[in-house]
């Protein structure tokens, strides 16, 4: 069993990042010098995959363009000397197929993966969130791929969570733990609260999903919010019968979905950034110098402020 093909949902609204998101694509919010979804292919094809599926909705044009050549650009930034500034991404568009569905509506994370259906035909799949950048030596997708192609099973990203936070994402129940991060899965539970949670082990956005899924979707009706939910369905998988795993991914991972992921996120990988990472981290103790003095002169005021009573 090889998982040569990845879906890329980026259909959704993105509302929590409106009003930016109005007319530019999540997806395409800038990670200090790339847009968010160019981390997510980069780390598809350091992991094999050969053709990008992504799952695309109105006004996400500048997706499909991102990965495309753009002639006129090329030529001008080579009779500047400057034809580095899109070498990366160009070395992408040479080596990588990308299919793009449409996703008329978007009825949740389930209905965008079923959308993809014919473009997968019966082979295992790989799936990978935008909203979740996750750096690393080995690349998180193809940690999934080794235990999916080993176990010819699903296998789920997970990472532990504060239990508080279990509201936010789909958990898994434990019907088995293998070794300190794998573990077999009994049941799935789409956003429970802190005391429905099965487990404080919550799903992150990378999946290699057996081609059974679309069907498993099929027959999964609207759940948390009104959406077609991913995990109801891969529930329906384990009771077909099909083994589902649950593995600890080792990385760092930011979650860009939401305003303040993202800043902190671009911090993060400007320090890491060898062009940029000495002057952030100096910009960084200057601003906690300032932090630091503002906090004193707040000491201060409220001890004058205190003393005229
Ligand atoms: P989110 O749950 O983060 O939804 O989707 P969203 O619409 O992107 O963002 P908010 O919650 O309104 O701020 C998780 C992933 O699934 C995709 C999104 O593009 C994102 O990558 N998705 C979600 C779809 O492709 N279609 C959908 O109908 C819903």
């Amino acid at each position: 069993m090889k998982v040569k093909k990845a879906i890329i949902p980026a259909a959704g609204l993105g509302t929590r990042f409106l009003p930016q998101t109005k007319s530019i694509p999540k997806e395409m919010l800038p990670l200090v010098d790339k847009p968010a979804i160019q981390y997510i292919v980069e780390e598809g094809i350091r992991s094999s995959i050969e053709n990008f599926i992504v799952i695309s909705g109105r006004s996400k044009k500048s997706l499909e363009d991102h990965f495309d050549l753009a002639p006129e650009l090329e030529n001008i930034l080579e009779s500047k000397s400057k034809k580095d500034l899109t070498s990366s991404i160009e070395k992408i568009i040479e080596k990588t197929d990308f299919t793009y569905v449409r996703q008329k509506e978007p009825l949740g994370l389930g209905h965008a993966i079923w959308t993809a259906r014919h473009a997968v035909g019966r082979e295992h799949v790989a799936i990978l969130l935008p909203d979740d950048i996750i750096t690393g030596p080995v690349p998180a997708i193809s940690q999934l791929i080794k235990i999916a192609t080993q176990e010819k099973c699903n296998v789920v990203a997970v990472r532990e969570v504060p239990i508080e936070d279990t509201k936010h994402y789909g958990v898994v129940a434990i019907k088995k733990q293998f070794s300190p991060n794998l573990f077999q899965v009994k049941n799935l539970v789409e956003k429970p609260e802190p005391n429905d949670a099965p487990s404080n082990l919550a799903i992150i956005g990378r999946y290699v999903l057996s081609p059974n899924i679309f069907d498993a979707i099929e027959e999964t009706s609207s759940g948390h919010g009104g959406e077609i939910q991913l995990t109801d369905a891969i529930s329906k998988l384990l009771s077909n019968g099909e083994k589902v795993f649950a593995y600890k991914v080792q990385g760092t991972r930011y979650d860009v979905g939401k305003p303040l992921g993202w800043l902190k996120a671009n911090i993060s990988l400007a320090l890491k950034h060898p062009d940029y990472g000495e002057q952030m981290l100096k910009h960084l103790k200057e601003l906690d110098r300032d932090i630091l003095l503002m906090e004193g002169k707040a000491e201060i005021l409220s001890k004058t402020s205190e003393s005229m009573f």
